[in-house]
């Protein structure tokens, strides 16, 4: 077989490895996890003062303790991006249903 087909070979098999491989990358998209308590005032909060820098996050991702400071943090993100500021009332229920689905402390 003279040099050149050999080539031609390689590079049709080459070609066909890389496109198995790039078939296989093709996973599908991440199925989006329901937020806790979809329905109630607090997760409502959520998935509309929490979802337009990325996604309305899982309130399992922080212990309780640790949701205050990353709230108010997202707050100052709001401001900043000029979005308007949460109610105390609607910060207050968001805190609620954050701590009331927090991830437990692991003793
Ligand atoms: C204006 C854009 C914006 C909005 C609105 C926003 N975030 Fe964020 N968020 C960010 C940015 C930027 C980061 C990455 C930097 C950081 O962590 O401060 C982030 C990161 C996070 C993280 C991962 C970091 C960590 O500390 O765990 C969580 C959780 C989070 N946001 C929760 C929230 C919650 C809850 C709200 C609603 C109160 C919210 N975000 C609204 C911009 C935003």
């Amino acid at each position: 077989m003279p040099p050149l087909r050999v080539n031609k070979i390689m590079k049709k098999s080459s070609l066909l490895v890389c496109a198995t491989m790039w078939v296989a990358s093709c996973a599908p998209p991440p199925v989006a996890i329901p937020l806790p308590d979809a329905d109630s005032p607090g997760a409502r909060i959520m998935k509309e003062n929490c979802s337009q820098c990325h996604g309305a996050p899982q309130p399992s991702t922080h212990v309780s303790v640790e949701w205050p400071g990353v709230v108010d943090r997202m707050l100052d993100h709001r401001t900043r991006k000029g979005y308007p500021p949460l109610s105390a009332n609607d910060r207050t229920t968001l805190l609620e249903y954050l701590h009331k689905h927090a991830r437990e402390v692991t003793p």
